[in-house]
This record gives C-alpha cells, sequence and structure tokens, in this order.
C-alpha cells in the first residue's frame, strides 16, 4: 500500500542497530524509511507531513517478544484489536502473541487465524508465538514445523513451563533446525507450590505462601545443561531473579544459544508493592491489606533483585526488555490475593517505566532503545532484523516519544481492556507522542506536532 510521505525534523534519532544518536531529520515514504540524517529542504517532498521533532526522540518501534492478547477465548479480558490499540500507545510496533488462548495455539488453523484476525484488526505487526506442546498440556510435543511453515516467531507454553526434561530436550533439537528459538516460563512447580508471591518477609507478614527464588533458578540450569547438549536455540522469559543473571551470563560465556528477557515490572518495582501502598512505608496498609493487582508470575521481588536484574541489561547479559502484557478482566483480581490471576497490564506504562532507569543513570538511553529493539530483533533471528533499524530501506516502522513529558496512569483511559496495574495513579516521565507502522499514523498522543501538508519552512 501506498503511504504519504512524513518527515520529523530536529529530532535526536537513535538508531541502536548502527549505533546513531544525533539530532536530525527522518523522511518516510511509501512505507519505508527514505533517509534518516540531516536533510536539506529540497529533500523534503511538496506535500509531506512534517512532525516537528524537536525534543523529541525517534527511534524504531519497540518490539515485544510477550504479550498476551488473549484472542481466541478471552476476549473479555483483551482482544488482538485492543491490545493492537494498547502497543501502539505504548510506542510497540511489533508484538509477539503468546499461545495460552482457548484453544491454544498449536496448529497451522490457529495461526493462520491470528494472522487474519491481526491483518482486519490491528495496526501493529503481530507475530504468533507457537505451542511447544500440544494443547500446552506438556504431554507430546506439538507439529512444531507445521507451525513454523505456517509463521510462527517462537515456540512457548507460556504460563506453564514445559516440564517434561525430555520434551523440553526434544523442542530444543528442533529448534536450531527451525531456526526459532523455545522460550521457556521457568518454574519449577515442586518448588514454587502453591505460592503466589515472593518468599521473603512481605509474604511472612501477609501470611501468604511465597515462591522461592530457586523455582526459577533450577529450570534455567536445567534449561542450559539442555541447550549445550543439543545446541538448541534457548530463550528464558520474564527473568526475575538475581541468582538467574549469572547462569545466563555464564552460559553466553560457554558460547550455547540462550537469551534472557525481563519485564518492566521487575526492574521498577518491589514485593514491598504488595502490601498496597505503591512501596511506600511498609505499615501503612496495614498487616491485613494487600494488593492484587501486584500479582504476577514471576511474582515482584526484592530490591536486591531488582538492582541486579537492572544491571544484568544494561550490560547486555540480559537481551530485551519485554512487556509479558498479562490484561485481566476485573473481577478476576477483586478477590483473594490467593484466588487472583496472574499478571499485569503493561504495553501503556513500559516506556514510562523504563525512563525511570534512563532518568536514574542506571541505564543509557542507547540502551533501553537497544533492548527494546535490537534486541528483541535478535532473539528472533536475523529475519527480523529490518524491524528494529531506521537504515533506509527498512520498513516505517518508528516510535517517537518525549522523554521528559509527564503524566498520571489513568487505567480508565487504557486502550488495553486490562486495567490491572499497580501503577494506577503514578507519575511517570516520559510519553509517546506517535507509533509510525509501514510508514502509517497508526497513533497520535499528546505533544504531536504536525505542520500538515508543507515541507519548505
Ligand atoms: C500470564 C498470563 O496471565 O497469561 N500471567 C503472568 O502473570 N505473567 C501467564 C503466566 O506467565 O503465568
Amino acid at each position: 500500500m501506498e503511504t504519504e510521505s512524513i518527515v520529523i525534523r530536529h529530532a535526536r534519532i537513535i538508531d541502536p542497530s548502527r549505533q546513531l544518536d544525533r539530532v536530525g531529520d527522518i523522511l518516510l515514504g511509501n512505507g519505508e524509511i527514505v533517509a534518516a540524517g540531516r536533510l536539506g529542504l529540497d529533500r523534503i517532498p511538496e506535500g509531506a507531513r512534517v512532525i516537528d521533532g524537536t525534543g523529541l526522540v525517534v527511534a524504531p518501534g519497540f518490539i515485544d517478544l510477550h504479550c498476551h492478547l488473549r484472542e481466541p477465548g478471552f476476549e473479555y479480558k483483551e482482544t488482538i484489536a485492543a491490545g493492537a490499540k494498547a502497543a501502539a500507545k505504548g510506542g510497540f510496533t511489533t508484538l509477539c502473541a503468546m499461545p495460552n488462548t482457548d484453544p491454544p495455539i498449536d496448529n497451522a488453523a490457529m495461526v493462520e487465524f491470528i494472522h487474519q484476525k491481526a491483518r482486519k484488526e490491528s495496526a501493529v505487526r503481530i507475530l504468533p508465538i507457537g505451542c511447544v506442546t500440544k494443547g500446552r498440556k506438556g504431554h507430546e510435543l506439538s507439529e512444531m514445523e507445521e507451525l513454523a511453515t505456517a509463521g510462527v516467531a517462537a515456540f512457548s507454553d507460556d504460563g506453564d513451563p514445559v516440564y517434561d526434561a525430555n520434551l523440553m530436550k526434544l523442542a530444543l533439537t528442533y529448534s536450531s533446525d527451525l531456526g526459532l528459538v523455545i522460550s521457556n516460563h521457568c518454574q519449577e512447580r515442586s518448588l514454587s507450590c502453591n505460592g503466589v508471591m515472593a518468599e521473603g518477609p512481605v509474604a511472612t507478614h501477609l501470611g501468604l505462601d511465597g515462591i522461592p527464588a530457586a523455582a526459577e533458578e533450577a529450570m534455567i540450569a536445567r534449561d542450559i545443561a539442555l541447550a549445550e547438549a543439543t545446541g538448541g536455540r534457548l530463550h528464558v522469559a520474564h527473568l526475575s531473579t538475581v541468582g538467574s543473571v549469572p547462569l545466563v551470563r555464564e552460559a553466553k560465556d560457554r558460547g550455547l544459544l540462550v537469551t534472557a528477557e525481563v519485564c518492566p515490572h521487575h526492574l521498577t518495582v518491589t514485593d514491598q508493592w504488595v502490601l498496597g501502598a505503591k512501596g511506600a512505608a511498609s505499615v501503612a496498609a496495614g498487616g491485613l491489606a494487600y494488593d492484587t493487582s501486584t500479582k504476577v508470575y514471576p511474582p515482584l521481588r526484592a530490591q536486591s533483585d531488582v538492582e541486579a536484574l537492572i544491571v544484568g541489561l544494561a550490560d547486555g547479559v540480559i537481551d530485551c526488555i519485554a512487556t509479558d502484557h498479562a490484561p485481566h478482566d476485573l473481577t478476576s483480581k477483586q478477590v483473594t490475593y490467593q484466588e487472583a490471576a496472574f499478571g499485569i497490564s503493561v504495553l501503556e506504562t513500559a516506556l514510562g517505566s523504563m525512563l525511570q532507569l534512563v532518568h536514574s543513570s542506571k541505564l543509557s538511553m542507547a540502551a533501553m532503545i537497544d533492548r527494546l529493539t535490537v534486541g528483541p530483533a535478535n532473539v528472533l533471528g536475523e529475519k527480523y532484523a529490518d524491524l528494529a533499524s531506521l537504515q533506509p530501506g527498512t520498513p516505517a516502522d518508528i516510535v517517537i516519544f518525549d522523554p521528559d513529558q509527564e503524566w498520571t496512569v489513568d487505567t480508565s483511559e487504557f486502550a488495553s481492556k486490562g486495567k490491572n496495574t499497580p501503577l494506577e495513579g503514578t507519575t511517570l516521565k516520559g510519553r509517546v507522542v506517535a507509533t509510525i507502522v509501514a510508514g502509517n499514523l497508526v497513533y497520535e498522543g499528546p505533544g504531536l506536532k504536525i505542520q500538515e501538508a508543507r515541507g519548505r519552512t
């Protein structure tokens, strides 16, 4: 489809795929990047829409390796249409959709269903992830080759681990032939048992069953051993503990094909928030209060875990930031902590949360963008590299954001159906101003300044 020309002027252009970080202009036409740099006025086509990028950052659109769009089966929690709108608001131009739907995405027809829905209802790119095991039941491998041919971007039984070590070993063996990662939700259930939050003083205070760090680390260690035995491509989903980081680091040092992701909430929120006062004085909420919007798998953990994950992300041991956007209906959270569903609605707050790390100098702006673009694209494989670049000739998938614009999280304004976030009412610094997919302006946010259809000013 032919799209209009758009030029973004005087913006800070950050393209980690080319180590580019400079103030300049970027021209889009026919759905592609035409030029990025300092453009002479004569390069701006007659009739182009001109966006004033002064004070704004322009980067490749974010790629989310891990989100739950709930369709088919759980449309009361989220739909592809609503999730895609939330993604565009959050600056994401590509979403990898987890297959824990009903029915699960474990055959070619289901993959085609997602593709068709996405074509009709989504302004962002949707890449389905296929199940590792049939029905996500953990007993028998899915037809992985059929799924790969149908176009899945990865495999996962997320929400559940691949329990059976021999099945995981087989899946990893096939992953190298198919060139697609196995993203495993690492949770040793014989250790996590009925746990609903991180093991530690807060869980003890509330009398809630805790999930030990070893539940995650034991399965990561198993999977790394299996990746080593098979030469397979292991991706560790949602890393959350201080002890998981060296496991991944050592596996990479040994040259194994192991990658990892971390979620915004595990980088910015601790288990203190379970008490319901957004991490403030722990007693403020009283001994028996808690906030079920903090219930997520893996659980929010201690400050020492948060700090180790930030260091791991900054130095590149953790390849990327993934949202694990897990929207739920209200009633799934308006119950006791034990009964509440695991999951946080993240797409619309991810950038603001991640910029907290940039504003506090724990992560550079370029590294943050790298972990939201090049990092996830590399996990998916060479085929997706163009989605994470501002190189002329690549698809015009772009985010424009104001790193300093402050806003208060108000879930009634979320495009996502999932209003389940502990960040409700908090102020974030940094907001998406516009999102462009294949040259189309798919989201226009507060602070966008467009000079209509006339280039030469
Ligand atoms: C996920 C969901 O709701 O699908 N929830 C979550 O807390 N991350 C699945 C899961 O990983 O348990």
